[in-house]
């Protein structure tokens, strides 16, 4: 196993749509699942996805630990962490609800990004066997931020209202900027992904 460097904003990793994995039990990805698992250990925060870590392949890593929900959300809604390779989501309501996000590929920033508040999304697990699972919240919040990753997609460019980019450093003045959805409910890099 090994901690891989992590691409940042700007670079074209980043920028690309990645590959469908077309073994999802080959070698080389039970070694790319590990390193990310060992990265994401590392790094801190509740996902990381293959292009953050340069490799252009659909594979996403996350989780949500039950302390990392906000006070107002189901304990049941905490996922394990997961491995999706070749992710898909479909909405399951039109509602959208507005948090905040940071990324490891974004260090140090944090911004307000709109996302659907309950999905369902289908995936090939560690085994390569199909799965389908419904998330809501911050777990739903989280698979979206990840699956976006392996579109090109980091939350800025989701951003509603660029006036809620902060820095995490300045992220006192920020609190009560819109509900109870505050820095104050959780720490900043809970929220990394
Ligand atoms: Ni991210």
């Amino acid at each position: 196993m090994a901690i891989l460097k992590i691409a940042s904003m700007g670079h074209p990793v980043l920028k690309r749509r990645a590959e469908l994995v077309a073994d999802a039990t080959a070698p080389e990805i039970v070694r790319l699942l590990a390193d990310m698992a060992e990265t994401l250990d590392d790094a801190g925060g509740v996902g990381l996805a293959a292009p953050q870590v340069h490799v252009p392949l659909r594979v996403v890593i996350c989780e949500v630990p039950a302390a990392r929900l906000r006070p107002d959300e189901d304990p049941e809604e905490a996922m394990p962490r997961q491995v999706l390779i070749n992710p898909t989501i479909e909405p399951l309501s039109d509602e959208i609800e507005i948090g905040w996000e940071a990324c490891l590929s974004v260090p140090g920033l944090r911004g307000a990004v709109p996302r659907h508040t309950h999905i369902r999304y289908r995936a090939l697990d560690a085994a390569g066997r199909e799965t389908a699972r419904e998330a809501r919240g911050f777990a739903a919040r989280v698979i979206q931020h990840e699956c976006d990753h392996l579109d090109g997609i980091l939350y800025p460019m989701r951003m509603t209202d660029l006036e809620t980019l902060h820095f995490v450093s300045e992220m006192r003045h920020n609190v009560g900027l819109f509900g109870d959805e505050t820095p104050a409910d959780r720490e900043a890099e809970d929220d990394t992904a």
